[in-house]
């Protein structure tokens, strides 16, 4: 594995995806920052973590050609790898909140921001953003946040689990090749938070409904049975899981 270490960077994101730009890096080649100063979290959110505590990283995915609307598959392969990695590890309670973030009950643990470089209507390259809390022990306002020493009591080593992460992310794309987008789509949803429990959602102009999460579509849209049995598909701008 091709690691970069770094004491401090804007976004291990902006980092590699910049430097895949300017030189050639090896497939699963991986950036880490001690202090990730401007970390970006999805749909335009900001990303914090406590300088030295957490595990801030990227990893590069080249060579992918996969169709645009298969793109999910990415988030599938890396939720899974984390899972993996966490559940070895005894980590109580895991789940996968759709899209991709990894929970402990109802706590967040990871987070994970995946930028897709794309031409002709394929994804060629994947900048795959990871942000775990391991050693963190205040997360000040964020009352669904919580680290892996907080919920097994002991400081864990960050480059340990580093290597199980892409280990298992390696993993995962071989067992997507070998077993198609389907099976990778079926474990994914074998782990998602709330599935088939009835659970309030609000939706884009803040309207709350009921509804059962009951899949994901190979689009990555969330399935949800409605009032009457009625299956409805929505995007990530579209609805909120309340909890
Ligand atoms: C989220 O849950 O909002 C996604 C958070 C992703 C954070 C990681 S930390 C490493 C990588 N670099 C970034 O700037 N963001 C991702």
């Amino acid at each position: 594995m091709q690691l970069i270490k770094l004491d401090a960077t804007d976004s291990t994101n902006d980092y590699l995806k910049s430097l895949a730009k300017s030189k050639y890096l090896d497939d699963f080649t991986v950036v880490t920052t001690k202090n990730q100063l401007k970390g970006k979290g999805q749909m335009g959110a900001k990303w914090y973590s406590e300088p030295g505590k957490n595990l801030t990283c990227s990893v590069l995915k080249k060579n992918l050609n996969i169709p645009i609307f298969d793109q999910f598959a990415l988030n599938c392969c890396t939720s899974l790898a984390v899972y993996n990695t966490l559940k070895a590890i005894s980590v109580p309670n895991l789940s996968i909140k759709w899209p991709n973030d990894i929970l402990s009950g109802s706590q967040k643990i990871c987070g994970i921001l995946i930028e897709n470089i794309c031409s002709g209507g394929l994804v060629r390259t994947s900048i795959i953003g990871i942000g775990l809390n391991v050693n963190q022990q205040n997360f000040n306002n964020l009352q669904n946040a919580s680290s892996l020493k907080m919920l097994l009591g002991k400081a864990l080593d960050i480059g340990e689990l580093l290597c199980h992460i892409v280990s298992n992310l390696e993993e995962a794309f071989k067992s997507w090749e070998r077993n198609g987008y389907r099976y990778l789509l079926n474990h994914y949803e074998n782990h998602l938070f709330r599935r088939d429990k009835p659970s309030t959602f609000k939706n884009s102009t803040d309207e709350l409904f009921m509804g059962f999460i009951t899949g994901v579509t190979k689009e990555g849209k969330l399935i949800v049975t409605l009032e009457d049995n009625v299956l409805r598909e929505f995007d990530r701008k579209e609805i909120q899981l309340l909890y």
